[in-house]
């Protein structure tokens, strides 16, 4: 098997490409021209009919399959994982193959970089590294199987900002696919699947069996332009999807599916990150559908790196027992300027949800909210300031977390049990909490009063049900006081191309 990228852009006046073989120079076209020289080419080459998006078969035993996608680079080489021995069958480990074909790819990261294709099959395998300028594709009908051998899973030391694992105090298993000190890495499929084959994980935790805290699915550190997109990701073993110590991240058009009450499975975990894209995702977890975090107590505030810029927009969650996106526990480097639009929950415990604690330090402000539908909810708002949970007993009892301008718009509930419960920190309000056009209706055995306030203050405007004396309603000419930013993040600027690659069978 061969196969070509049948066209890569640069955006530049020329663009030289190959194509099987040949090399052509051409000037830039419209993705309509470009498309139409591709399928003259694919004609007089290849007798073939006409391709579209999926398999073709154009003489017995010869097949050819193009396939197009949006990332933020395309990439002048390509190859499968069958050539480094990749088998698909379900039982061979992977793992060498997977990190074989990265080993070897390396060598175009300066020279336009490269694709490893994973075709159609269940590809078992363990925790591999990625590299540089590299895109990792999974076709519709690939599914990689995670690993069930504990060896297959090097062990990594705590994550500096957090002083120690999860779930035992040694260090973490690194995630099924992992990548550290990256630039230019994307991550993407026909929503293909990650199966985490998760059950055995959970069962070691709830056991207190574990030695190392359990892997995520996917995990970058240190990195910067990361996109990952159109997968789906099944019974991760943890969290889902962990960006940490990085920058300009786009996750998009990713389903996350867990069993409600799988441990600790969270679904895109944005972590001490910086310029942070979510669009367009579908989670049914066991824990929070986002949680945006950044270190814990005295580790993350000294370690200082805050999570910030970031954007999340049509998430759909499904949680019964976690919230639709959680701000902490663990914000000890800070959480700023977070937007959430277009956001729907439905079965979810929470909404939007501050979780903080006395030793935590730092912040979380700035964050703004709006369109977001709710259905049948215990609590529509949340905040605690009293989560508790430290990594050790040397958290600094004075080290207080500032949460500061806090603003929700423009949202409908239904069937909501509690409207809110708001707990600051006695002697550390919670200030600037802004609440406006709301109307939540309550579920028929809905608690007497609606509201819960205790250590904040704030205000709100044409919020239903009345809200309590600590948020008063300023009336409806005050509904702006709640603005969403009219300027976007600079993660916004970022441009998709559209890559288009070929593949012949023979
Ligand atoms: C993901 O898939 C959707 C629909 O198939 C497509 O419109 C979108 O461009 C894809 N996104 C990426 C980043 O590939
Ligand atoms: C990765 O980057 C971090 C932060 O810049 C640095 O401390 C670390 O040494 C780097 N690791 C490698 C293997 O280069
Ligand atoms: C991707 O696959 C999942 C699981 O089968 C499915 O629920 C989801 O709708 C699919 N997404 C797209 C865009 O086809
Ligand atoms: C309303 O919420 C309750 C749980 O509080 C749930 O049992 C019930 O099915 C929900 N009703 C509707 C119509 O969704
Ligand atoms: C109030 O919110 C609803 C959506 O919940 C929206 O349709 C409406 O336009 C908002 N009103 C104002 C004045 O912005």
């Amino acid at each position: 098997m061969r196969m070509e990228p049948a066209r890569t852009e640069d955006g530049s006046d020329t663009s030289s490409y190959k194509f099987m073989g040949m090399k052509k120079e051409m000037t830039m076209m419209s993705d309509k021209e470009i498309v139409l020289v591709i399928a003259f080419l694919g004609l007089i080459l290849f007798k073939a009919p006409m391709f579209a998006e999926g398999r073709a078969f154009r003489e017995p035993g010869q097949a050819e399959y193009t396939f197009t996608y949006s990332a933020t680079s395309c990439r002048a080489h390509s190859a499968s994982l069958t050539e480094y021995g990749g088998v698909g069958d379900g039982v061979t480990s992977n793992t060498k193959a997977f990190q074989d074909a990265v080993n070897d790819l390396s060598k175009y990261a300066d020279d336009g970089g490269v694709q490893l294709f994973v075709p159609a099959g269940k590809w078992l395998t363990g925790s591999f590294s990625l590299t540089s300028h590299f895109t990792l594709f999974l076709d519709q009908d690939a599914v990689l199987l995670a690993s069930q051998d504990l060896n297959e899973w090097p062990v990594l030391k705590p994550l500096p900002s957090y002083g120690r694992g999860r779930d035992a105090a040694a260090g973490r298993y690194q995630s099924l696919i992992f990548g550290s000190n990256l630039t230019d890495v994307v991550v993407t499929g026909n929503n293909g699947t990650i199966d985490g084959q998760g059950a055995s994980w959970w069962q070691k935790f709830h056991g207190g069996k574990l030695k190392y805290t359990r892997p995520y699915l996917v995990e970058f550190m240190y990195s910067d332009g990361i996109q990952i997109s159109n997968l789906t990701l099944l019974n991760s073993p943890s969290w889902n999807v962990h960006p940490v110590y990085s920058s300009n991240i786009l996750v998009q058009g990713i389903t996350i599916l867990a069993p409600v009450k799988s441990p600790n499975t969270d679904g895109i975990n944005p972590d001490s990150c910086k310029n942070v894209r979510i669009e367009d995702c579908y989670i049914v977890s066991g824990d929070d559908c986002v949680a945006v975090k950044s270190g814990w107590d005295e580790y993350g505030i000294q370690f200082g790196m805050p999570t910030e810029q970031v954007v999340i927009r049509r998430l759909t969650c499904v949680s019964p027992y976690s919230a639709t996106i959680a701000l902490g526990s663990e914000m000890s480097g800070g959480i700023r300027d977070l937007r959430a639009e277009d956001i729907l929950a439905i079965n979810t415990e929470s909404g939007v949800r501050i979780k903080t604690a006395v030793g935590r330090g730092a912040y979380v402000k700035d964050i703004y909210v709006r369109r977001m539908t709710m259905h049948t909810m215990k609590w529509a708002f949340k905040m605690d300031g009293d989560y508790k949970s430290h990594p050790d007993t040397h958290y600094d009892p004075n080290a207080l977390p500032e949460i500061a301008n806090i603003n929700f718009r423009d949202m409908v509930g239904e069937n909501v049990s509690i409207a809110a419960r708001f707990d600051g920190i006695p002697g550390d309000t919670f200030s600037g909490i802004c609440i406006a056009n709301v109307t939540l209706s309550m579920a028929a055995k809905s608690k007497k009063y609606p509201w819960t306030c205790t250590d904040i203050e704030g205000m709100t405007s044409g919020v239903r049900p009345a809200p309590c004396d600590a948020l008063p309603d300023q009336g409806p000419e005050k509904i702006g006081s709640c603005n969403f930013p009219a300027e976007s993040l600079p993660i916004d600027e970022v441009v998709f191309q559209q890559c288009s690659y070929r593949m012949s069978y023979s």
